[in-house]
């Protein structure tokens, strides 16, 4: 679609003007009060223009606003050390990126140069990106036709999701011994998943518990290296700072985007050990003229710092539960409804097809109400981290009322 001489991704039949946005509403220009359960895909999660947020920027437009690739600002050293310490002690040295595609294809490169190895592992259906690496990990090649070839040499696994005519305990024991006959033939890179959950296309399927733990301690077994796309998960999403912490993995490489400085900015970021970029400084190439750039870094400093001051995680854990217990409740027979699903305040509700979601989001949209599709009939709910029970409680009414038409 192209509306206002911009275009929009082909999956996007609808849109609309936004005039305002603050904390958990949206206001389009047609005066219209949206409640938000979006977050624009995982990035505000503290909330649409937080004030202290948007003050850090201030407080940096009168210091400086641009980098440079040779140097570094001191507002990108003070976001440095505030993020390495946040995270486990080995991921030590971070590369800058302007999000989440930049950052994936860093981390890409990197596992190449470092292991010698060419091929990687990905799932199907699943999303890093739009560069050509990164859309190789996970995007079906029959949807790519039109641009392919992609990168050579990845391959695409089965996502090990629950599901209802398996236990959790087959689908790991399944998915452990096909990885494990991959792996074990020593030439495999790296293996790029999120935390034990698929945000990026928008399918929320879970994975069991233990799957983090069994990805860690295979890859550890083979020579080969864990990147974790955090781009959707981290960031008190999953009801931890950061998704990694639900299994205690340490990944050998971790990315950010998104959330990172809640939509305040465009910053993406490549986090991996000091030891491994050693090794591979100028065999790839991690340039980024505006990586990090000065006013991103300020907002993603004061984002972090509010997510560590309220441990943001705590209330997104409660109020996932609560959302997850309440659609379930309200909505146990429904015929329209197939499944209710996720990890924090990342939730999956997923509808009959995508006729049903598609139905279901412009009313709600009528209504007042802020939802997005997912993948197929999985409609996504991604409600800012700090919205209150009322709101929230408004937002679930009207996707419960509307489905029971
Ligand atoms: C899980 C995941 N990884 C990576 C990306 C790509 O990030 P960006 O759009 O900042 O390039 C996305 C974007 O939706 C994502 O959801």
């Amino acid at each position: 679609m192209i509306k206002n001489r911009i275009v929009f991704n082909d999956a996007t039949d609808w849109t609309f003007d936004l005039e305002k946005a603050e904390g958990s509403y949206l206001w389009t220009k047609d005066d219209k009060k949206l409640i938000d359960f979006t977050c624009a895909w995982n990035v505000t999660n503290l909330g649409w223009n937080n004030s202290e947020i948007n003050q850090a920027i201030s407080g940096q437009l009168s210091k400086n606003v641009h980098n440079i690739l040779w140097s570094s600002d001191e507002i990108q050293i003070a976001y440095a050390k505030a993020l390495t310490e946040a995270l486990p002690k080995s991921l030590d040295t971070i590369s800058r990126a302007t999000g989440g595609t930049e950052a994936n294809e860093e981390a890409l490169k990197t596992a190449r140069a470092f292991t010698g190895r060419k091929k990687i592992i990905g799932f199907k259906n699943t999303y890093h990106g739009q560069s050509f690496g990164v859309m190789a990990i996970g995007y079906r090649p029959e949807y790519v036709e039109a641009i392919a070839p992609l990168v050579p040499e990845f391959i695409q696994m089965d996502f090990p999701r629950l599901q209802k005519d398996k236990t959790p305990e087959e689908v790991l024991k399944n998915f452990a011994e096909e990885l494990e006959m991959l792996l074990s033939q020593k030439d495999i890179a790296a293996i790029v998943t999120e935390a034990g959950i698929i945000t990026g296309w928008g399918s929320t399927y879970v994975a069991p518990k233990g799957y983090l733990k069994l990805v860690r301690e295979l890859t550890e077994k083979y020579g080969t290296l864990l990147i974790l796309d955090e781009v959707g998960t981290g960031f008190s999403r999953l009801g931890k700072l950061f998704g990694m912490e639900l299994e205690n993995v340490v990944p050998d490489i971790v990315t950010f985007a998104k959330a990172s400085c809640n939509g305040a900015g465009t910053i993406g970021t490549m986090v991996t050990r000091k030891e491994i970029i050693e090794t591979t400084l100028g065999k790839t190439n991690l340039t980024s003229t505006f990586g990090w750039n000065p006013l991103s870094c300020a907002a993603a400093l004061k984002t972090l710092e509010i997510h560590k001051r309220d441990r943001v995680w705590e209330k997104a854990e409660k109020d996932g539960q609560y959302l997850i217990r309440t659609l379930e409740t309200k909505l146990v027979n429904n015929p329209k409804v197939n499944d209710i699903r996720g990890i924090g305040m990342e939730i999956g509700l997923e509808l009959v097809d995508g006729d049903a979601a598609k139905t279901l989001v412009n009313q709600a949209f009528a209504n007042g109400l802020h939802l997005v599709i997912g993948d197929g009939g999985n409609i996504q709910i991604m409600p800012p981290l700090v919205i209150d029970r009322k709101l929230l409680d408004e937002g679930i009414n009207i996707i419960v009322k509307l489905l029971s038409l």
